[in-house]
């Protein structure tokens, strides 16, 4: 049975790496069919939107899908709306996930951010009349079991064994505090997995200084925010981040870098990100195993030092591509 995901390239290396990181998954899971869809700012430009509604279906009816980057624009371009944020609400992409790994031989970090995406400080609107501005923060039960309902169900089907909430409550009791209550009632569903909380200024020292000692993170939208940037610092960079944007009835995963207009066509970009970003992708459908053989493809590649500029390296993306496709096949062979 064949299972159909959407694949959204988008602007500048967006149609590099996500070509890429798409023959990469066809080799680890032949079963998937693929239909491709345009979105983004030069869509935009071209169509009026950039997220076209034939984007929009595919992306919606598909089981998952494969996103590049999209650029902004650099002025003010009336009726744009930025094609992610599009997808995320219209697809009602709650929850941010971004995984950390080493994957440096040696490494021991492996910790998971799972961030809430749709209230918060950046959910609750901002009022001015030029002398005093206002955020709202906004803060639901329902939202925040929501997201650590998530975080529990992942971290209980990738055997991991410790979540961290991290919140402000000293300061901020209510918002915070709700926050934190509401995800502690979900965790007594999980006896298994333990629970700690820790303070978002600490949680930020902590991940940059000893980013092992880290699980499972829950967190709400800015604290997530920040801190999945701060996780970022020990996986090699840009050009290895994935990302997802997880909802109840279908997920988006994507490289966490953005167009990259300074590399675009020169066809230098770094795949592994969106690569990774696929493995993603396979673990959400249920199919740890090709998923697994995706990582350790791409670790294998790193290892033998084949790696882009970005890394030090002097391969361009079909190296890296070839050099990925080479590894995932041998297995097989044996
Ligand atoms: P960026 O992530 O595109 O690039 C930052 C730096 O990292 C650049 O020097 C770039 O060459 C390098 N880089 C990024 N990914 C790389 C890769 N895979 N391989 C090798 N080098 C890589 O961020 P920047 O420059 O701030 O934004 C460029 C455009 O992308 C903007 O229009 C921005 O709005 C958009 N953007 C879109 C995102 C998305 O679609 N989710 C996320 C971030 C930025
Ligand atoms: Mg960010």
């Amino acid at each position: 049975m064949s299972t159909r995901i959407c694949a959204i390239p988008g602007d500048g290396i967006g149609r590099e790496v996500v070509p890429a990181a798409i023959e990469v998954l066809k080799a680890a899971a032949p079963y998937l069919t693929v239909e491709w869809a345009e979105a983004g700012f030069e869509t935009f430009r071209r169509t009026g939107s950039s997220l076209p509604d034939e984007a929009l279906r595919l992306a919606e009816s598909a089981a998952a899908t494969l996103f590049g980057a999209v650029s902004s624009p650099l002025q003010p371009a009336p009726g744009y709306a930025s094609t992610i944020l599009t997808l995320r609400r219209r697809l009602d992409l709650y929850a941010c996930v971004r995984p950390v790994r080493g994957l440096q031989p040696g490494s021991n970090v492996d910790l998971l951010i799972v961030r809430e995406n749709t209230e918060g400080l950046y959910g609750g609107g901002e009022e001015s009349d030029g002398e005093r501005a206002v955020a709202r923060r906004v803060i639901t039960r329902a939202a925040s079991r929501r997201i650590a309902e998530l975080a529990f169900r992942l971290a209980r089907q990738m055997g991991r064994r410790r979540v961290t909430i991290v919140h402000k409550a000293t300061v901020l009791p209510k918002t915070c505090g709700l926050f934190r209550d509401s995800v502690r009632e979900v965790a007594r569903e999980y006896g298994e997995i333990a629970v700690d909380e820790m303070l978002v200024d600490n949680a930020a020292l902590q991940l940059a200084a000893h980013p092992e000692t880290f699980d499972v993170v829950v967190t709400t939208n800015l604290f997530g925010d920040i801190l999945s940037d701060v996780a970022a610092l020990h996986a090699g960079g840009l050009g290895l981040a994935p990302s997802a944007n997880i909802g109840d009835r279908t997920a988006v995963f994507e490289p966490v870098h953005g167009s990259a207009p300074d590399i675009a066509g020169r066809g230098i970009a770094n795949p592994m990100a969106a690569m990774l970003a696929g493995a993603m992708l396979l673990d959400y459908l249920g199919d740890a195993v090709a998923a697994q053989a995706v990582r350790e493809a791409a670790s294998a590649t790193l290892a033998a030092g084949i790696a882009t500029p970005d890394l030090g390296g002097t391969a361009g993306t079909r190296e890296i591509t070839r050099a990925v496709l080479d590894r995932l096949a041998a297995p097989a062979r044996l």
